[in-house]
């Protein structure tokens, strides 16, 4: 279990050290892999895009048939203690709520809450200046929509994604992509216009605020890309809280551009990056 004696973590009405915040055996968060939760930054003690975050938190939870304890106003009070007693420069926030202490180990229960803030690292330099090489999978998320607690396909494929000298894994189904197990997808056409999957993805916040950066300088859409597609494109990237716009300059065999992570792509990494500290 990771250690940090400072830290305080919330669970279920109560704020106490991060260390004493765990669940029974009986939750169905660890008998089935059933929950949902969310995450998002803070940074310089102010939460960065906090509204979207619990909006897509609670649409989580409605979908996946759980009721969440406290009010939209109740959490961000609660997020808000938190930030104030941890007192950590750069962290992310992740909001847990799973199935519960379950009688029968399938029934769900009242539900757990459980909030906690750890320290967080933003991509090097060097890692958007080399752009990333990323292999590709067949699958495709059983509730794209949903951002449940199983990242079991990601995980099992870490290895597989080492072993190529890769980054990350793009899933695609039928040749048509989707996300990688925590980022959305984008590519730069020729005529740069800015493009990322419609369906069968999380509509990840920052995919949001990357469409309405890019829709200030270019044509945006959402709609299908297939894996041929990608071989045309000028240029490729990812989107994610933490990665904030990864430039990609490789996918599968296939080289993007020219292997360079682009300009559309730095253009808006440095307008997200502005937004942020407008906040
Ligand atoms: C499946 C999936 N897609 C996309 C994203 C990116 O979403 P966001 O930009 O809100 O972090 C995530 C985030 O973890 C994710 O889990």
């Amino acid at each position: 279990m990771p250690s940090n004696p400072k830290l305080q973590a919330y669970i279920n009405g109560k704020i106490q050290p991060y260390e004493d915040v765990v669940l029974h055996i009986s939750d169905l968060s660890i008998q089935r892999g059933y929950g949902v939760f969310d995450f998002f930054k803070v940074q310089d003690g102010q939460p960065v895009f906090m509204k979207d975050y619990l909006e897509r938190f609670n649409e989580s939870a409605r979908l996946m048939e759980l009721q969440v304890p406290l009010t939209e106003k109740e959490l961000a009070d609660t997020i808000y203690q938190l930030i104030t007693i941890n007192n950590l420069p750069i962290s992310g926030i992740k909001m847990i709520l799973t199935g519960g202490y379950s009688g029968n180990g399938y029934d769900p229960a009242e539900p757990n809450l459980l909030i906690q803030q750890l320290p967080l690292l933003l991509p090097a330099p060097d890692i958007v200046a080399q752009g990333l090489k990323v292999i590709t999978h067949d699958h495709v998320r059983e509730m794209p929509r949903v951002k449940t607690i199983n990242y079991a396909m990601g995980i099992r494929l870490i290895k597989q994604i080492q072993k190529a000298g890769a980054s990350d894994v793009l899933y695609q189904k039928n040749g048509v992509v989707s996300e990688f197990p925590r980022c959305n997808f984008f590519i730069v056409t020729q005529d740069d216009t800015i493009v990322t999957p419609s369906e069968d993805v999380l509509l990840g916040v920052t995919r949001k605020n990357a469409l309405a950066l890019a829709g200030k300088n270019y044509k945006t859409e959402e709609r299908t890309i297939t894996i041929a597609e990608i071989a045309t494109a000028k240029e490729a990237f990812l989107t994610s809280t933490t990665k904030r716009i990864l430039p990609i300059v490789q996918v599968d065999n296939v080289i993007i551009g020219n292997g360079k992570p682009g300009a559309v792509t730095m253009g808006l990494l440095q307008d997200l990056i502005d937004l942020e500290k407008k906040l």
